[in-house]
């Protein structure tokens, strides 16, 4: 049976004088390993500076019930890794180590994409997860870790795993009408990689790429990173104005759009406006970067077709997984026209190769034996009863102030706030509300006067969302009327 320690009695404080910030890391089973590391992290953060004299191992022993030996076992260590001295006849010392803390530059370069902490009703990017599915894609990734040979340990395919493709290819053509080979879908980290992949591959610095007005902010991130000019242009109740990117910038050589729901907006585009696009694109030799990021979410009727279904020359389509599973699995994919795979496959050559390849074909596995469209099934109806309940309960609670534009697809819904109110407005009853809600105006770069809440419905549970939606109509009623 384990002897308890003194150590153990006291919790992870190891020992008092110079050195009672040492702290032992009860994760590490080997205690040689444990005090080692916890002297190490307190020599590198500068706690114990050099010349530090360590104490006997007889004492340290002593004081904090550990066995002498693995004492000196870890002074070994502290020694072979350079951060200690053993000098003869007196003692161990600290050698002369620069302290790691002078060179870490502790100021993030880039503002996370969401904020850390826990996530607040009526947060964007936050689909449910049933323990039930993780746990079989913890089973799935187990099996294909536990039964990959040497093929399946090395580089592989640049576009990934072919299982994938081959699944993404099949509920393409069922859902979205867009029939493509297999060998033209590439697997990536998300819409995100994909299309800065496509803009490397395809468009130079300096060119102009027509960007929906409102829009996708990380996605203008990304245009902006890789030296594109993002020309905006408006999103009307038809959807991109097509005629007013003609006008605009004729030339550009992209335009970014997310036909099947317009983020924010929610507009779907018309089947006009997307015969004018792709005409525009084909006589302007320009690529179309369809993101359809939330088509599997669809409550009322089917979708269109995907503009990549109507052109397979000048339509680059973008599809992700962080909708209908979850945003860190970071699996998306791209289908390419099959005359610049060569050149968006060298650009990722690049970069990076794929996502974890034994993730991908667990995923796949969950797509085949049906797992995923279950779970995407029960999502769809959980989603659209909160989808219900907020908008019944801001249309009763808040007539006249908020007036919820009930989406036919997708995790979020535009509420608009009546006109003529101060421009701040929305923000303060935000803030009064204590809700996480994206405002429009957040995603434009030109100001319309026009002010809504964009509020995602999928992150909890629907009596939660509820509450959040009184709140909001309370604090909409209280700082309006
Ligand atoms: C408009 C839009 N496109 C794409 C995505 C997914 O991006 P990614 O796959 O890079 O996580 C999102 C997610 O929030 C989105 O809102």
């Amino acid at each position: 049976m384990p002897t308890t320690s003194k150590l153990e009695t006291f919790g992870p404080v190891i020992a008092t004088g110079p050195m009672e910030q040492l702290r032992l890391d009860p994760l590490i089973r080997n205690q040689a390993q444990r005090v080692h590391s916890a002297l190490r992290i307190a020599i590198l953060d500068g706690l114990l500076p050099s010349g530090t004299a360590l104490p006997s191992s007889r004492a340290l022993s002593r004081q904090i019930g550990i066995g002498r030996n693995t004492i000196v076992a870890a002074y070994e260590l502290l020694v072979s890794d350079g951060l200690a001295e053993a000098r003869h006849g007196s003692g161990t010392f600290v050698a002369p180590v620069p302290p790691l803390q002078a060179n870490i530059n502790v100021t993030p370069v880039i503002e996370p994409r969401s904020p850390a902490g826990p996530k607040k009703p009526f947060a964007l990017g936050q689909p449910r997860v049933e323990p039930a599915l993780l746990n079989r894609l913890a089973a799935a990734s187990r099996r294909r870790i536990s039964d990959a040979d040497p093929f399946d340990l090395g580089y592989g395919d640049p576009r990934g795993s072919l299982h994938l493709r081959r699944q993404i290819a099949a509920a393409l053509a069922i859902d979205r009408g867009l029939r493509c080979d297999p060998d033209c879908i590439v697997i990536v980290s998300g819409t995100q990689h994909g299309l800065r992949l496509c803009m490397d591959a395809l468009v130079e610095p300096g060119d102009r790429v027509w960007m929906e007005e409102p829009g996708y902010a990380a996605a203008r991130t990304t245009l902006l990173a890789s030296g594109a000019v993002p020309v905006p242009i408006n999103v009307d109740e038809e959807g991109l104005d097509i005629r007013a990117g003609r006008q605009r910038a004729p030339d550009a050589k992209a335009a970014y759009v997310t036909p099947s729901h317009q983020f924010p907006s929610g507009v779907r585009m018309s089947m006009s406006r997307r015969v004018e696009l792709l005409d525009w694109a084909e006589n302007a030799s320009a690529w179309v970067l369809e993101d359809d990021y939330d088509s599997e979410f669809r409550y009322t009727g089917r979708p269109l077709t995907a503009l990549a279904g109507l052109s397979s020359t000048r339509v680059i389509y973008l599809g992700t997984f962080a909708k209908t599973l979850f945003p860190a699995l970071r699996i998306g994919y791209v289908v390419v026209p099959p005359d610049v795979l060569g050149r968006v496959l060298a650009a990722r050559a690049a970069i990076d190769r794929f996502p974890p390849a034994f993730m991908q074909d667990a995923l796949a596995d969950l797509m085949s034996n049906g797992t995923v469209s279950a779970h995407l099934r029960r999502m769809r109806k959980q989603y659209r009863h909160s989808r219900d309940r907020i908008a019944r309960i801001l249309i009763e609670e808040a007539a006249g102030v908020l007036t919820p534009i009930v989406p036919e697809q997708g995790l979020h819904m535009i509420v608009r706030l009546a006109s003529n109110l101060a421009s701040d407005v929305g923000r303060k009853i935000r803030a009064e509300a204590g809700v996480e809600a994206l405002l429009l105006s957040e995603t434009q770069t030109v100001t319309t006067g026009i002010e809504a809440f964009v509020l995602g419905f999928s992150g909890f549970a629907p009596e939660v969302l509820s509450e959040a939606a009184s709140s909001l109509a309370r604090a909409a009623r209280k700082l309006v009327e």
